[in-house]
């Protein structure tokens, strides 16, 4: 069982993918594919980090979980978390926020934004634990129409150069605010909703739909 003493936090290098696919799988009922991290890494603003054993002998090492995330000018945005079923409430989740709170003040930024499904009341716990609020209702945001809850964590003191970026907290429902989402269609009759770049295959029949 991992703890604070054994585990890293590094940027994700392209021979993780293995084993970030395996969690990945694990994780999410839509689960990404490998083209759909490849894809999230060739993004200009799009990072990639991995919680591990430290070690310095390659054959020992272990990933624990991952996070992808999106810089955006006055905030974060996290597109994937996620932690090995096998070494979940351990601290890990937590280790790999905390280093996105850390970037926020070196980066002068002040926000943390994630998107969690309506139906991962696991991951709203999370989210609540690390000192986030649900900031708004998206409504159909995610691939199969899901509902989204934008998860907002905020430095509580902006410096005076910030204030002007922060938008304020909205509860009513609204609907996408991303620009990059977009409807595909695939030829099975499918549609749902997915950020541009996303190569994933369609769910009912493993085609790569269309962006409409
Ligand atoms: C959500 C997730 C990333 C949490 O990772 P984790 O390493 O298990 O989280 P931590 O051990 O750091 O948990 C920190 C705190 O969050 C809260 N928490 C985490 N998982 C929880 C759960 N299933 N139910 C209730 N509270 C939970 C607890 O307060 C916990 O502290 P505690 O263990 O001392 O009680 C992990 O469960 C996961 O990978 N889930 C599937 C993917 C997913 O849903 N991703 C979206 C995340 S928002």
């Amino acid at each position: 069982m991992p703890t604070t003493e054994t585990k890293a936090i590094r940027w994700l290098i392209r021979r993780d993918l293995p084993e970030v696919l395996d969690i990945e799988r694990r994780a999410h009922k839509l689960a990404w594919t490998e083209e759909d991290f490849l894809c999230c890494l060739r993004q200009r603003n799009s990072l990639g980090m991995v919680a591990e054993t430290p070690s310095f002998n390659r054959n020992c090492h272990r990933i624990f979980g991952f996070m992808f995330y999106e810089l955006h000018r006055g905030r974060l945005n996290i597109l994937r978390l996620a932690v090995h079923p096998e070494d979940r409430r351990c601290g890990i989740g937590a280790a790999m926020v905390t280093r996105l709170k850390e970037k926020l003040s070196q980066q002068r930024r002040r926000q943390i934004t994630f998107m969690v499904r309506e139906d991962n009341l696991d991951g709203q716990l999370f989210l609540k634990s690390q000192g986030f609020h649900c900031n708004a209702t998206v409504r159909e945001h995610f691939d199969d129409w899901t509902n989204g809850y934008e998860f907002v964590f905020e430095l509580s003191e902006p410096t005076p150069g910030q204030r002007e970026e922060v938008s304020p907290a909205a509860f009513e429902p609204k609907t996408i605010t991303e620009p990059d989402y977009r409807v595909v269609e695939c030829l099975c009759g499918w549609t749902g909703k997915r950020k541009a770049w996303l190569a994933k295959p369609c769910p009912k029949c493993g085609e790569i739909p269309e962006v409409l």
